[in-house]
């Protein structure tokens, strides 16, 4: 079967699929910027590195979820009086008692955290307001529960598929090579499985992180060979040149 060619569609179709291609690719900019934002300060550094996948979901087995963001993590800018983060961490390791919680610990985190941490701050899903609350986040920081992942995976799984269905129909009326196509639309499909599940299985092995941040490069890579290709075909390149005499 012949397809037609994206260069002579109607002008509605070319509009349609040039909205609909741009802004996709915008949306996928905003969201990667939300990935960006998200997990960069994960291991305290700036930059999204394999150590701050790491941290999010395979978390820091030999240390407490509170220890973990206050020394050396995200929540330690928080803290900007010399000696409170010590403090903190040396009643952890006294093993983390309401006394000392009365006496050192809830000053400071009355003083520096609860503006957020509290049941209608920014981070109310933690509140730091009792000393139980606390407690929650003195435990083994295993990186992000497994419901989280639930959450984000069926969400992630079921729209960015739609999404790629929508750029594969378009992108399937190039004029790359039948072949060439047949595998570009299908491997969306199956980067989007692999990184889902690795972001699983590094809750178990983290260096899976690894998997997951190549899979994730190669959802992008293919978004954009997806998307730039329609554009250029269907406004900037040239019709063949005729041969002579037809
Ligand atoms: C400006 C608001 C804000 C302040 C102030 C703040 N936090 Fe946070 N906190 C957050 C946000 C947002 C998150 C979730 C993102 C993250 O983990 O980096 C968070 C996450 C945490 C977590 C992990 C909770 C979890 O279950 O994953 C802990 C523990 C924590 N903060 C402790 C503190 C401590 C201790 C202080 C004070 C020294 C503090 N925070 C000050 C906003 C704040």
């Amino acid at each position: 079967m012949s397809l037609p060619e994206l260069r002579s569609l109607p002008l509605p179709f070319k509009i349609l699929f040039t909205g609909t291609l741009l802004v996709l690719g915008a949306g996928f900019l905003v969201a990667e910027f939300n990935l960006y934002l998200t997990y960069h300060l994960t291991d305290g550094q700036p930059g999204l590195t394999p150590a701050d996948m790491k941290r999010a979901f395979y978390g820091q087995r030999d240390n407490t979820k509170l220890a973990a963001k206050i020394h050396g993590g995200s929540m330690e800018q928080f803290l900007p009086k010399a000696g409170d983060k010590e403090k903190i961490l040396s009643w952890i390791q006294d093993g983390a008692e309401r006394p000392g919680y009365v006496a050192v610990v809830q000053p400071i985190l009355a003083e520096n955290c609860v503006r957020c941490h509290n049941p209608n701050g920014l981070q109310r899903f933690t509140p730091l307001t009792t000393y139980e609350e606390v407690m929650a986040v003195t435990q083994i920081d295993r990186g992000e529960p497994v419901s989280l992942w639930a959450r984000v995976a069926h969400t992630h799984l079921q729209s960015i598929s739609i999404i790629f269905l929508v750029l594969g129909g378009i992108f399937a009326l190039t004029s790359w090579p039948e072949r060439v196509k047949a595998v570009v639309v299908a491997l969306p499909f199956l980067a989007l499985v692999v990184d889902f599940g690795s972001r699983f299985l590094a809750k178990y092995v983290p260096n899976v992180v690894y998997l997951m941040m190549v899979s994730g490069a190669a959802i992008g890579l293919l978004f954009a060979v997806m998307t730039l290709t329609p554009l250029y075909e269907m406004w900037l390149k040239k019709p063949p040149e005729r041969s002579p005499g037809s």
